[in-house]
């Protein structure tokens, strides 16, 4: 990891597929004003893919890696069997089972290697970003001061009477 170089966020997921959901990470990381990059990389159908990935993230100035998988999900407990780089894993939402098999694989890691685990879907993706973006704000105080703004705007939209 180079010395005050600005921390990237590396946003990965299993398929071509998982993008629809994975692309709300990107949203908020643009909006935070946060450098990422996106890519595909499959735990079991690219695994050679996936180790120098996860060998090459401290030398790339990754701060913390979003793997988003779904079914048996894997990838981010994989990644993070690897590196020692922060892991925030998204459940993707899956056809059969809705998402829980995904769920309780990247949740129900053995003790050792961590990884965090977000909500099903879309608000585990916006989520994985507004925490990724908060684990860059300990050492970045522009980043910190957006994401408190973003905070405030969000508590003021919310409206006082139901109408
Ligand atoms: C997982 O299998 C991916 O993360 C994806 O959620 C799921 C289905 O992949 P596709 O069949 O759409 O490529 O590895």
């Amino acid at each position: 990891m180079k010395k005050n170089k600005k921390l990237k966020v590396s946003i990965v997921m299993g398929s071509q597929s998982d993008y629809k959901t994975m692309k709300l990470s990107v949203k908020i990381l643009k909006m935070m004003g946060i450098k990422h990059e996106t890519k595909i990389i499959s735990a079991h159908r690219t695994p050679k893919r996936m180790f120098d990935f996860a060998l090459s993230v401290e030398k790339n100035n990754i701060g913390v890696i979003i793997a988003g998988a779904g079914g048996s999900a894997h990838l981010p407990g994989m990644i993070s069997s690897l590196t020692s780089i922060p892991v925030l894993g998204v459940p993707i939402e899956t056809k059969k089972l809705k998402g829980l098999d995904s769920l309780l694989s990247i949740a129900q890691m053995p003790k050792g290697i961590p990884v965090g685990t977000l909500a099903i879907g879309g608000d585990g993706a916006i989520n994985a970003a507004l925490l990724a973006a908060s684990i860059i704000a300990n050492n970045d105080f522009k980043i910190k001061k957006r994401l408190n703004n973003w905070r405030l705007k969000q508590t003021r939209s919310i409206k006082k009477k139901p109408k």
